[in-house]
């Protein structure tokens, strides 16, 4: 079967074609398409996502997201005839009344392409931001109507669960070894921070999550306190890692962690490891993360330390990593230990993080060589609706949809 799945919770915009081929013990899956067409410019611009504004880009940029993967999937055929539903055509007006311009542009496309060949439609019904999330669930509905097939709704979470699955290239394979169970899953990105066990394939018990900030959000709005652009989870590591390697240098040259000048004349702050933030949580027996302190604890420190300088602003992005990662792969060994897990899996934007994957990689380690840890391809860790296509296909064996789509609501708190 072929799966055309659509994703618009956040600041991206997704469609992906995914097909599936039962084999022996699993299913083997060909990526046809995976197209995302991200506002992230936008948002730098205003420093963060306003759903409003993320609603109205979605709207412009999901029809030509889809033309450009039924082109890729070699799937979109002209439609030669003249003839025009007019029925189905005011059908399809209604379902996408509230979204802008985005009904009369959907209508003319059809109009001009032929039915492809796809089964079901997937589409994130949340978690999310709602305004955001019902530009993919009227386009979903639209679809399915236009195109008389069924529509499976999808988790956002349950997406970056299953996104490990994907291997490089085109094609990859789910059997029932692929993952040993308990699979313990760290889910880390700019709504979420969460530790769930699964027991069974696609039962998940969420045992710990954050209190406050997500630990996306807190990488978000520390990267704004330093002036740096959003997002700000790429930005911080990379001046982190820089920072990281200058001070090692700095440690083998002179055999000490060097002591400079970080804020002018008169005023020293003793060493490299000066700045120092707290790690929230770090020791609770439960599962739980707060990072809202720690995002308090830079802005603090700003206040008291500042004014910023290039320099400082590395060793607060290299002290923020260092904290957030040191409370993740903690909580993350807890979790481990205490649930046996035998299989850890990592998804979410934060997963992009290079020194969480290797902290994590070393720590995994130690405890027992033999549990697996997975991650998402880098292009697989932030929003995408490849990982929503996945997710639908297995929904869709547990639980057959229907063409009935008028409940379909978008839910922005949805939990897995
Ligand atoms: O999963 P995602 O694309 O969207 C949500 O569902 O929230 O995650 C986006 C988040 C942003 O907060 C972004 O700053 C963070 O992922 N992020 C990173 C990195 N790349 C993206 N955080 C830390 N290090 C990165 N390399
Ligand atoms: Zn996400």
């Amino acid at each position: 079967m072929k799966i055309l799945a659509i994703e618009s919770s956040a600041d991206d915009t997704g469609i992906a074609i995914l097909e599936a081929k039962k084999v022996k013990n699993g299913t083997e899956f060909t990526i046809c398409a995976n197209k995302v067409h991200t506002q992230i410019d936008i948002h730098t611009e205003y420093g963060g996502i306003f759903p409003m504004m993320a609603k109205r880009e979605h709207g412009k940029n999901i029809i030509p997201t889809l033309h450009a993967a039924l082109k890729e999937s070699k799937l979109l055929q002209k439609n030669t005839s003249k003839k025009v539903d007019v029925v189905l055509e005011k059908k399809l007006e209604k379902i996408l009344a509230r979204e802008n311009n985005l009904g009369s542009v959907a209508i003319e496309f059809l109009r001009t392409i032929k039915k492809p060949k796809i089964d079901a439609i997937a589409v994130t019904v949340g978690p999310g931001l709602e305004p955001a999330l019902w530009v993919g669930i009227s386009t979903a509905r639209a679809l399915s109507l236009a195109w008389d097939i069924p529509i499976i709704p999808v988790n956002h979470m349950e997406g970056h669960v299953l996104s490990p699955l994907v291997q490089k290239g085109k094609k990859f394979t789910y059997t029932q070894n692929t993952f040993e169970f308990p699979v313990l899953s760290l889910l880390v990105s700019g709504g979420h921070t969460e530790l769930v066990l699964m027991k069974d394939w696609m039962k998940y018990n969420i045992i710990g999550s954050t209190r406050d900030d997500a630990v996306g959000e807190a990488f978000d709005k520390v990267a704004r306190m330093l002036g740096l652009p959003y997002p700000g989870g790429p930005e911080i590591s990379r001046l982190a890692h820089q920072e990281r390697e200058k001070s090692e240098s700095n440690f083998t040259r002179s055999g000490r962690t060097g002591s400079e000048d970080i804020r002018g004349p008169g005023k020293l702050l003793s060493d490299f490891s000066s700045v120092k933030l707290p790690r929230p949580m770090i020791h609770t027996k439960d599962y739980d993360f707060s990072f809202s302190g720690l995002k308090t604890a830079v802005l603090y420190f700003i206040r008291d330390n500042g004014p910023l300088t290039e320099k400082l602003i590395s060793q607060i992005a290299k002290e923020f990593e260092d904290a957030v990662t040191e409370v993740l792969v903690t909580k993350t060994e807890k979790a481990v230990k205490n649930t046996g897990a035998k299989t850890v899996i990592v998804g979410g934007g934060v997963s992009a993080n290079t020194f969480l994957k290797q902290a994590l990689t070393e720590k995994i380690k130690t405890i027992n060589k033999k549990i697996k840890l997975h991650f998402p391809t880098k292009t697989l860790s932030t929003d995408n609706a490849l990982m929503i296509a996945i997710a639908g296909y297995f929904q869709y064996q547990k639980k057959k949809p229907t063409k009935n789509s008028k409940k379909l609501v978008a839910q922005g708190n949805l939990t897995l």
